[in-house]
């Protein structure tokens, strides 16, 4: 039974990384989701793809990091989804945490890059350990060093090793990192039946990212991945 995770929840059907994003895929029965997280001035952690708003919002110049929480929370970035989310903000972890039920299963991304947050594993993890939820999710990033000070802090936090790019021999760089990886998480164009098979040999899961297309959905579902990150909520679902 794969594992497939909704890709900063439902984001056909409200503006991603949100509560409402959350909700619908909760609401679908979605058995897995994946969000963002990253810092504000005032160190709060918040859900969120971008490091800019102007996706969401024009009028908004500078990073989620220039901002308070109290000024976040201020900030539209629904309306340009839709006049029906108007008002909505980017949601604190917490508030997402509080949505969603323990059955469900969290991949949470410390989103890095390009701006380097100091001391995000340290809050994150805080933030999880109150909320009693270390368990039944995988911490991953892009940012490796971000991972090692997860490891060094919580051995015993699930982590997820992003590739943006197609590497040689991933899974030896993986295993010669010196973290304890439980799963690779490949950009899904260049996952093929090789890098399955030396993938799960090394020990790994492997879940690509994004896949929203049914036939390489089923294709890839046949190289024996471990699921996948979908926009789809017919393929987040199965
Ligand atoms: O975690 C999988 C995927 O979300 C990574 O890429 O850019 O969508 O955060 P991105
Ligand atoms: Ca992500």
């Amino acid at each position: 039974m794969p594992l497939n995770f909704a890709h900063r929840g439902s984001l056909t059907e409200a503006p991603e990384n949100t509560l409402p994003a959350f909700q619908k895929a909760i609401d679908h029965g979605a058995a897995a989701i994946e969000l963002d997280v990253q810092l504000t001035k005032d160190n709060h952690l918040v859900v969120s793809h971008d490091h800019k708003f102007t996706r969401f919002n024009k009028n908004v110049t500078g990073l989620i990091k220039d901002y308070t929480l109290e000024e976040i929370r201020e900030i539209d970035v629904g309306s340009a989804f839709g006049e029906e989310f108007a008002g909505t903000s980017l949601p604190t972890l917490e508030e997402v945490l509080d949505i969603c039920p323990e059955s469900l299963f969290l991949n949470i991304e410390v989103k890095n890059i390009p701006v380097i947050y100091e001391g995000i594993e340290h809050i994150l993890l805080d933030t999880l350990t109150a909320y009693q939820r270390t368990e039944n999710l995988i911490i991953s990033s892009f940012d490796h060093v971000a991972l090692k000070k997860v490891q060094d802090m919580n051995p015993d936090i699930d982590l997820g090793m992003l590739f943006y790019y197609r590497m040689l021999r991933p899974w030896d760089y993986a295993a010669n990192s010196g973290l304890n990886i439980r799963s690779l998480h490949p950009n899904q164009v260049y996952v093929d039946q090789t890098f399955v098979q030396e993938s799960k040999r090394h020990g790994y899961e492997i879940y690509p990212f994004t896949v929203s297309d049914f036939d390489r959905y089923e294709e890839l579902i046949g190289f024996g991945v471990d699921g996948v990150f979908s926009n789809e909520p017919g393929i987040f679902t199965k």
